[in-house]
């Protein structure tokens, strides 16, 4: 192939890339956060956040050891709360009326692997649910100080 047609070609994918780029910036669809775009937003907004948040906590139910805590829980109940919960922590426009992340978890005598069971359940339904690698990240690096008011032993 001529040279000239070589570059035609190389610059033409460039051109490409580039707008591929800005498509999926202007989009949102960008996997980096964007401060200035409010996380909730980037999550897909209330009714996706409360959509993965109640897979991830119906896996953690149904997990052989994590899913004890669960007994006698009112699920759709405990949804909508959490889910209303990380809608707020994601600086949504939810209502958050339970109560604080110590005093709910007190009584479950937690440990750090039943916490990293219901994480890695929320990333994966993320996932599975198309959230960009950088807003899931963002959501993820905000709940990981709850740890150490959840987990107790
Ligand atoms: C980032 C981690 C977590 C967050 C953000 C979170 C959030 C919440 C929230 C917002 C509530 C509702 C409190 C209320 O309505 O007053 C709650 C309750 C509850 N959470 Fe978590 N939680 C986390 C980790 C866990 C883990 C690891 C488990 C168990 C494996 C768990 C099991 C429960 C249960 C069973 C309840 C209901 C307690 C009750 O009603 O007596 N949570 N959680």
């Amino acid at each position: 192939m001529p040279l000239r047609s070589v570059n035609h070609l190389l610059s033409l994918r460039a051109l490409l890339a580039a707008s591929l780029a800005t498509l999926l910036w202007t989009t949102g669809c960008s996997t980096t956060y964007r401060a200035d775009v409010p996380l909730y937003k980037q999550l897909g907004g209330p009714d996706h956040i409360r959509a993965f948040t109640g897979k991830a906590l119906s896996r953690v139910a149904a997990d052989p050891v994590a899913g004890r805590s669960f007994k006698g829980i009112k699920m759709p109940f405990l949804i909508d709360s959490v889910g209303n919960y990380i809608c707020k922590v994601a600086d949504g426009p939810c209502v958050y009326e339970g109560q604080d992340m110590q005093k709910s978890h007190a009584d479950l005598n937690l440990g750090g692997s039943e916490f990293d069971v219901l994480v890695q359940a929320l990333r994966e339904e993320m996932d599975a649910a198309g959230v960009p690698n950088g807003a899931k990240n963002e959501l993820l690096r905000r709940l990981a100080p709850s740890r150490s008011e959840i987990v107790t032993h």
